[in-house]
């Protein structure tokens, strides 16, 4: 019996009802396998706005940070939209990524055997399946570097500095590399070297730590090749290790390959073994408290909290292989509906996963 603290982060929009399904399955799990999950629910967001006028309260970092590890919904929504930059519902994730020191995003982009009708390629182009994990860098480039507004000949003008330290650098890459090693060994590094300078010390870092790995095949493509490549050739990838802002806009476009971005779950890690889990997907603020949401990038991801921060794997696996009989027998949420297979609100999915475990 072990017992784990959880800190939970449901933000706006459709992330408090996909995260209600997440602790039904997880609370499921822990009577199955005798563990005991204790969550604290803290404000961030859009909510933490209105509460207390601030995206990410104090609180709520020290919560996380006393916490085993951090489950979050999604953050944001028309309301705030309007906000100054340090001010809006996205500071929280930001926010909570810097302070928590996760720096590596694990997006695993995978396309269910029983998925393949909703995946928008033609049939052939994903006939030998898709199976990829993008290793985003999550606490450096342009997100974190210096930004402001300053007066150009041009009028005003705004920046945001895209920098990275080999040493930030060297850990995205060894986690990459430990992580291809425990799949099919090959790595494909993205940057744009023929352009930026630090894409140019990304790649030459990226070089250095390959001598270590000689058993991963690695390669490189350029970013705006890569993104052509992963609709052309989605099953030749493995592992992709990428920067903050590239990694942001081809974890995206994965997501399409496997037919929703409603599919796709998330790791952050640092150093130890706190790590926030949360869909790739956001607040959908269309579709919030209707029941139309699809939970399973959520409970996806709480799967992978119990793989990455908890050691769980038999639990992990246990969710992966519920979600994957629910979708063999045609359960669909509307997101990833086709002809023939019956369509589900948000809370029946969840019942329909808990009941395969
Ligand atoms: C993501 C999101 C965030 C990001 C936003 C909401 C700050 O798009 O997790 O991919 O850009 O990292
Ligand atoms: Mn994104």
């Amino acid at each position: 019996m072990s017992n784990f603290n959880i800190a939970v982060v449901a933000g706006d929009g459709i992330g408090p009802e996909v995260m209600e399904q997440n602790i039904n399955v997880l609370n499921k799990i822990g009577q199955k396998f005798g563990h005991s999950f204790k969550y604290e629910s803290v404000l961030g967001g859009g909510c933490a706005i209105d509460a207390y006028g601030e995206p990410l309260p104090q609180h709520t970092i020290d919560v996380c940070k006393a916490s085993d590890s951090v489950l979050l919904g999604a953050v944001g929504g028309w309301k705030w939209d309007t906000l100054p930059g340090d001010k809006r519902p996205e500071r929280a994730l930001l926010g909570l990524r810097g302070a928590l020191g996760l720096f590596a995003n694990l997006r695993p982009a995978t396309l269910h055997e029983a998925l393949k009708d909703a995946c928008p390629l033609k049939p052939e182009f994903v006939e030998n399946g898709v199976d990829i994990m993008v290793v985003r860098e999550l606490t450096g480039g342009m997100y974190f570097g210096e930004k402001g507004r300053k007066q150009t000949d041009m009028g005003e003008a705004a920046y945001d500095v895209e920098q990275y330290s080999v040493k930030e650098v060297e850990r995205i890459t060894r986690t990459a590399f430990e992580i291809a090693r425990k799949r099919k060994k090959h790595l494909t590094n993205v940057d744009k070297q023929n352009v930026l300078e630090s894409s140019r010390l990304w790649r030459s870092t990226v070089l250095e730590v390959a001598k270590d790995y000689p058993d991963v095949e690695l390669d490189h493509l350029y970013v705006d090749n890569a993104s052509m490549q992963l609709i052309m050739r989605p099953s030749t990838f493995d592992v992709i290790v990428t920067g903050n802002i590239f990694g942001d806009i081809l974890s995206d476009e994965a997501s399409q390959l496997t037919g929703s971005i409603g599919m796709l779950p998330s790791a952050s890690l640092g150093e130890g073994s706190l790590g926030m889990y949360e869909p790739v997907h956001g607040s959908a603020p269309d579709i919030a408290g209707k029941n139309l949401a699809n939970p399973i990038a959520t409970i996806l991801s709480g799967a992978m909290m119990l793989k990455y921060s908890f050691g769980l794997q038999e639990e992990a696996k246990t969710i992966e292989d519920a979600v994957a009989k629910v979708l063999n027998a045609g359960y669909r949420t509307g997101d990833i509906m086709s002809e023939g297979m019956k369509k589900l609100g948000c809370k029946e999915m969840a019942e329909a996963i808990l009941a395969e475990i």
